[in-house]
């Protein structure tokens, strides 16, 4: 199989960023939401957050297909906050392992290279050992973990911040 390849996403993109998204919501516990964003929810924050915004939304394809993706929003909504970026980055479960994700990162933090962005945030739903082993590679740093932050699927859940200077 050839090297994954990254490219700003399009809004034809969506539906399959949307579909390995949902994924993730509907079967596990690595992401805190738990309902899926509708066609229009993905359209609407696209448009306004990437199109007309600040952010990021980058596509890895494998053989022509979209298999992952990275997006990048504001940490926290208050002013302050606006030189810290979260970031979330979801690869197609069975195309995990194949350099999708660190193909992803990788031109990411090219992209954040000489910008105001200071700082890069993953919070990861414990436990997730990929993610955990994905990030510290990426050179993140374990900042702290709170404890049954969240309930998702009758069980409480742990959620470990991880920091990366920009
Ligand atoms: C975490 C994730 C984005 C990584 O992307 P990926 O394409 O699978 O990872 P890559 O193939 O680019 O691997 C890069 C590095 O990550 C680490 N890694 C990836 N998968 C791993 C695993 N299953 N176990 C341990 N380390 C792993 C390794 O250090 C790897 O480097 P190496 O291949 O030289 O050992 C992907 O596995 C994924 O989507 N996971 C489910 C969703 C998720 O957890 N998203 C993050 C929420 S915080």
């Amino acid at each position: 199989m050839s090297a994954p390849t990254v490219r700003d996403a399009t809004a034809g993109d969506l539906p399959a960023v949307a579909a390995i998204y949902t994924h993730y919501v509907v079967r596990t516990t690595m992401t805190f939401n738990t309902e899926v964003r509708t066609p229009r929810e993905w359209i609407e924050r696209f448009e306004r957050d990437i199109l007309d915004g600040p952010y990021h939304l980058l596509v890895a394809e494998l053989e022509g297909v979209v298999r992952g993706y990275v997006e990048t929003q504001r940490f926290r909504p208050k002013p302050a906050y606006a030189r810290s970026l979260e970031l979330s980055v979801y690869v197609d479960p069975e195309a995990r392992g194949t350099g999708a994700g660190g193909a992803l990162y990788g031109e990411l933090f090219r992209r954040l290279e000489d910008t105001s962005y200071h700082r890069a945030y993953s919070i990861i739903a414990l436990p997730n050992e990929a993610s955990v082993r994905f990030h510290e590679r990426w050179g993140f740093v374990h900042r702290g973990t709170l404890t049954e932050a969240g309930y998702k699927f009758g069980q409480y859940l742990d959620v470990a911040y991880y920091e990366r200077a920009l």
